[in-house]
């Protein structure tokens, strides 16, 4: 049973909540975040952690073998969790260096320090659990199968190709090597703490902003969506339960269009200004979801380069062989999320400094 965690990225979106589901989860064991606190690295994620005897943050990057290399036998890690990544597609369409080296380069560098030191050294009893995406399986055409862990990997952006790469060395050190690993492969996921130039995030802050709502060429793309806290129970399962060398898709069968979701948003935002009135004193700026005009802001911009159609993950496997079912649907996990956004205004707010603007203005055009 996994006791002694390196969380890698654990600041980031997924990360951070997978350490406050373990942490919740697991009251025994020590839990350490290594985090280079990239743009969409936050310490105020883990906040209510910090101070805890069990949790341990530190700042550093997972290309530095020797810190790795530390953190594992000084804190008789057993488990790596791996979320450290540049996982944002658009910024990999500008500058994909970032990418090849945090997500090949120092994917290599940890499993080399796991294996220097779990193999080479003290033969401890270890797994190095790999998160990786859908996205490397390529795009599916409307009708096509779901994906299932057997897909050729078929990635089509820089972001998935060096997600594609990175799982192709954890199955090598599996192989080649004798390391013991796990990968699990989710859709797109949304949820508390999730940094503001994904979808979802960008559509509530805009809302309360009273900015436009940019959705990419027709908006009829198609993800599978898929609650945070759903994805942190099913790397949970896998830690627990999953079988050495095996991959796990986790899903919940959520297909959505872009846009769908975008006019959901509205609804459930009006909803929440009506039902709650404190939100018109809190968010003076709402001006158009306060006239019941949220849809107004909806604006469509020019569609990413190579942008995927549709990704939907079978996910089939973990529910027949670790009993994985998802507690949210989307309809209830995107209800909390609005919410929580609504109540968090200081996370958020304190994530919207100039170099996010900046990014906004270049790769959306639609910012004041
Ligand atoms: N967000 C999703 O929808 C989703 C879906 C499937 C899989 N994933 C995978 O989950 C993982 C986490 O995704 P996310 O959305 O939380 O990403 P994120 O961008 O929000 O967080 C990434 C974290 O990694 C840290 N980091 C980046 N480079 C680093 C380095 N060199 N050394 C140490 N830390 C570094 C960042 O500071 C940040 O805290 C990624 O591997 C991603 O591919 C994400």
């Amino acid at each position: 049973m996994p006791s002694n965690l390196l969380v890698t990225g654990g600041a980031g979106f997924v990360g951070a909540n997978f350490v406050h589901h373990w942490a919740r989860a697991h009251p025994e064991g020590s839990l350490v975040v290594l985090d280079a606190l990239t743009y969409a690295g936050n310490l105020a994620s883990l906040g209510a952690l910090e101070g805890g005897s069990r949790f341990s943050f530190v700042k550093g990057d997972i290309k530095d073998s020797e810190l790795v290399s530390s953190i594992l036998k000084e804190k008789n890690i057993d488990t790596i969790v791996h979320f450290a990544a540049e996982s944002h597609v658009d910024r990999s369409i500008y500058s994909p260096d970032a990418f090849i080296e945090t997500n090949i380069l120092g994917t290599f560098r940890l499993l080399e320090a796991a294996r220097g030191v779990w193999l080479k050294g003290d033969g401890r009893k270890h797994c190095f659990h790999h998160v990786s995406t859908d996205e490397v399986y390529g795009s599916l055409n409307p009708g096509d199968p779901f994906f299932t862990e057997s897909n050729t990997f078929s990635p089509n952006s820089p972001y998935s190709a060096s997600k594609a790469a990175s799982d192709h060395l954890v199955r090598a050190w599996h192989h080649t090597y004798g390391l013991e690993v796990t990968t699990s492969v989710s859709s797109n996921n949304f949820g508390p703490y999730q940094y503001p130039e994904k979808l979802i995030p960008i559509v509530i802050i805009n809302l309360l902003e009273n900015k436009p709502l940019p959705i990419y060429g027709d908006g009829k793309q198609i993800r599978d969506w898929f609650f945070v806290e759903d994805h942190a129970r099913g790397i949970e399962l896998v830690l627990e339960k999953g079988s050495g060398g095996e991959r796990y898709n986790i899903g919940g069968n959520n297909e959505w269009a872009n846009i769908d979701i975008v006019n959901l948003i509205c609804e459930l935002m009006e909803e929440a200004f009506s039902v709650n009135g404190k939100y018109k004193n809190q968010f003076p700026n709402a001006t158009s979801v306060i006239k019941g005009k949220a849809k107004t802001l909806i604006t469509y911009v020019k569609d990413r380069p190579g942008h995927d159609r549709r990704y939907a993950i079978d996910a089939t496997k973990i529910q027949q062989e670790l009993g994985y079912s998802p507690r949210e649907s989307f309809e209830t996990g995107i209800r909390k999320t609005v919410s929580w956004y609504l109540e968090n205004e200081a996370w958020w707010r304190s994530v919207l400094d100039g170099s996010y603007k900046d990014w906004m203005d270049r790769n959306y055009g639609v910012n004041d």
